[in-house]
């Protein structure tokens, strides 16, 4: 063989595979690609495109542990059984994600999410019983009686649709899905960041624990574990896994650490409710049925900060203002009964001025001293607390007083 025909057959060999990239690179990336799990974890297609698309949710995913960890996109995003599934640029991908997704690889926090007044109760305190499946209702009744077997919340049925949005907003933690599954994991994680710090952040969980019905945060940042945790929070590191999380890396406790936390020894848990002893929400707050290991798991979370006769101190002295609360709300609810009795004010709720007094009374005036006293807020507990509850029994019984003159003149 010649020179000659040896270059030209390199030639035009090397002209056909540039020819041949050209082409391939001007078609769609989409025909490129191979819509398998298998090649979206070699080539990132998602984020490649996404990158473009909505470039935050890429950088998100890309701090987080999942990226870390050899998650995909696509493994979140897949369509599960019971998921509606819609077509995507060569992908078949979900078209809502639920608490289901997250459960594939996370089952154990799914199954103690489960248990928790973060699942179904909390959409059962609004929307009653009726989007549950008996199944449902008889799993969450064995955690937490009358929690979910009950009618929708009177004040909302009285406010109507607009009101159901708000109170959907926090309460959509315990949503029941299409797929089956209830809840939503991200409302703590975000959904691209899937981070623990996030979740230890008292903000994440003042999202929906403030105001004057659960001022939990306010309480908090009044505390002063509160004031403790601004003043030092970039010391500390709130990146360490559950297992690993020491008292050297958040010497403060935020909310989670006091209600979720591993720390040192301690087990984590999805469960908020396993280191509670009282139905502190409750108008008149009477012990849970797991009141002793609820005050002991508890505890022990105080015990890894503090010496154990301050932690039997302070619980005592929260039960005093727990009692004297409970006292007072019981006059204002007789008072109330009585009213009724007599004729005074008609059965349906919200419907009488005395009422959203009453309603105040220990959903605003009462629950936040009890709060207050059990998180170490003290302006919670007296002024507005204590003070209020004195404040407002006397409007109430002026009010009484007034109905009552007025019907014996007529
Ligand atoms: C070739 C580009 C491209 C690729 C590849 C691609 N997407 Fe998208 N995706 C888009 C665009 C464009 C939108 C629409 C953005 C908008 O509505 O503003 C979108 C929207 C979405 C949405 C929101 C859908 C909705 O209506 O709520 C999700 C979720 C999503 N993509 C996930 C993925 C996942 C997961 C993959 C990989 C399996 C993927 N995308 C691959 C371009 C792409
Ligand atoms: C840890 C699970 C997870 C991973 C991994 C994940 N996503 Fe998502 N993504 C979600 C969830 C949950 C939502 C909210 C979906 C819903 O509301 O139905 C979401 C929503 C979206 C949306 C719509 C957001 C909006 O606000 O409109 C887009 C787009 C999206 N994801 C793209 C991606 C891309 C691209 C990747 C990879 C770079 C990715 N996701 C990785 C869980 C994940
Ligand atoms: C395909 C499996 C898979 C799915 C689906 C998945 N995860 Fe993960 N997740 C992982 C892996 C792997 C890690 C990293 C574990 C490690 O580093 O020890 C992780 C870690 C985490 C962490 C710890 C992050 C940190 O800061 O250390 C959180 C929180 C988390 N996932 C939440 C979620 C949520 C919420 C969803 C659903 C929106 C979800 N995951 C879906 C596999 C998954
Ligand atoms: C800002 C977020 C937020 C909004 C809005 C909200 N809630 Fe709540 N709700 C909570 C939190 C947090 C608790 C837990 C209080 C506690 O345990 O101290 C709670 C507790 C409750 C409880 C007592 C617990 C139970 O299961 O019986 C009921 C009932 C309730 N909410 C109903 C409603 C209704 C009805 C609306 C709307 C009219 C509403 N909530 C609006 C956050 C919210
Ligand atoms: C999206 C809103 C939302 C977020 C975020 C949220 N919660 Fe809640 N939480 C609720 C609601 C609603 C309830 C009341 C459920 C019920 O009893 O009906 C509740 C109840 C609780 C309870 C009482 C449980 C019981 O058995 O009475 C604790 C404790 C709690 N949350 C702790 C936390 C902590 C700690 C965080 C942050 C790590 C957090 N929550 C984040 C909405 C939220
Ligand atoms: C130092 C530990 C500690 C911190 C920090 C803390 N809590 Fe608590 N929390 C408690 C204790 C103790 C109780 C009362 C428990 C009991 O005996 O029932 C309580 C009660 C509650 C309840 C009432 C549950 C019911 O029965 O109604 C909620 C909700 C709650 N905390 C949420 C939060 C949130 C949200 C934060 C952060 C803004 C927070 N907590 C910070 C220790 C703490
Ligand atoms: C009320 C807020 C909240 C909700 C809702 C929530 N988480 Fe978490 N999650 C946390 C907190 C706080 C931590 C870190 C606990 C600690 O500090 O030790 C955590 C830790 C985790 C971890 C790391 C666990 C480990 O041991 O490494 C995973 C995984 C996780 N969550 C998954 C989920 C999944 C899945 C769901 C939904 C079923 C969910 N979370 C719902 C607050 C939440
Ligand atoms: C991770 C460590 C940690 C945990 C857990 C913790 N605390 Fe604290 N606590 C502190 C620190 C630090 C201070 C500030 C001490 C100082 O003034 O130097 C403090 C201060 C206090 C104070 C005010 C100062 C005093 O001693 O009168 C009270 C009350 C208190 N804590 C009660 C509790 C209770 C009750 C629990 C459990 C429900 C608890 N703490 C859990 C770290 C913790």
């Amino acid at each position: 063989m010649s020179f000659r025909s040896v270059f030209l057959s390199v030639f035009i060999g090397l002209t056909l595979i540039v020819s041949a990239l050209i082409i391939n690179q001007k078609r769609p990336s989409v025909e490129t690609s191979q819509p398998t799990p298998a090649l979206v974890r070699a080539t990132g297609k998602c984020a490649a495109c996404h990158r473009h698309e909505t470039s935050a949710i890429v950088h998100q995913f890309e701090r987080s542990a999942h990226a870390a960890g050899g998650v995909t996109c696509l493994d979140c995003h897949q369509p599960l059984e019971g998921q509606e599934q819609v077509d995507h640029r060569g992908f078949v991908i979900a078209s809502l994600l639920s608490a289901k997704n997250c459960s594939e690889c996370h089952s154990t926090e799914y199954q103690q999410f489960l248990r928790s007044r973060h699942a179904a109760p909390a959409w059962a305190a609004v929307t009653g019983r009726s989007d549950f499946s008996a199944e449902q209702i008889a799993f969450a009744e064995t955690y937490h009686k009358g929690a979910v077997d009950r009618p929708a919340n009177a004040l909302a049925n009285r406010e109507g649709r607009g009101a159901e949005k708000g109170c959907f907003g926090c309460h959509a933690i315990g949503k029941p899905n299409l797929d089956g599954s209830i809840g939503s994991c991200t409302q703590c994680h975000s959904r691209h960041s899937s981070s623990v710090a996030l979740a230890r952040e008292p903000e994440t969980c003042g999202q929906c624990h403030m105001g004057p019905d659960h001022s939990q945060i306010e309480i908090y940042h009044e505390s002063k574990h509160g004031v403790l945790f601004n003043a030092q929070r970039r010391s500390m590191n709130l990146e360490v896994a559950p297992d690993k999380l020491s008292t050297s890396d958040m010497p403060v406790p935020t909310c989670a650490t006091c209600h979720m936390s591993g720390l040192d020894n301690l087990k984590v848990t999805h469960d908020t409710t396993e280191r509670l002893s009282y139905w502190l929400f409750a108008a008149v707050s009477e012990k849970r049925p797991t009141y002793e290991r609820g005050r002991a798991e508890m505890t022990e979370v105080c015990l890894k900060c503090h010496a154990s006769t301050r932690v039997k101190s302070f619980f005592a002295d929260a039960e005093v203002i727990l009692a004297s609360t409970n006292e007072q709300v019981r006059e204002a609810q007789d008072l109330v009964t009585a009213l009724r009795e007599e004729g005074l004010l008609t059965p349906e709720p919200f419907d009488e001025p005395l009422e959203f007094i009453a309603f105040d009374y220990w959903h605003y005036f009462g629950r936040t001293a009890k709060h207050g006293a059990f998180m170490g807020g003290a302006d919670f507990v007296q002024w507005h607390g204590n003070y209020q509850l004195l404040a407002k029994l006397t409007e109430m019984k002026e009010m009484a007083r007034e109905l009552r003159e007025r019907h014996r003149e007529h």
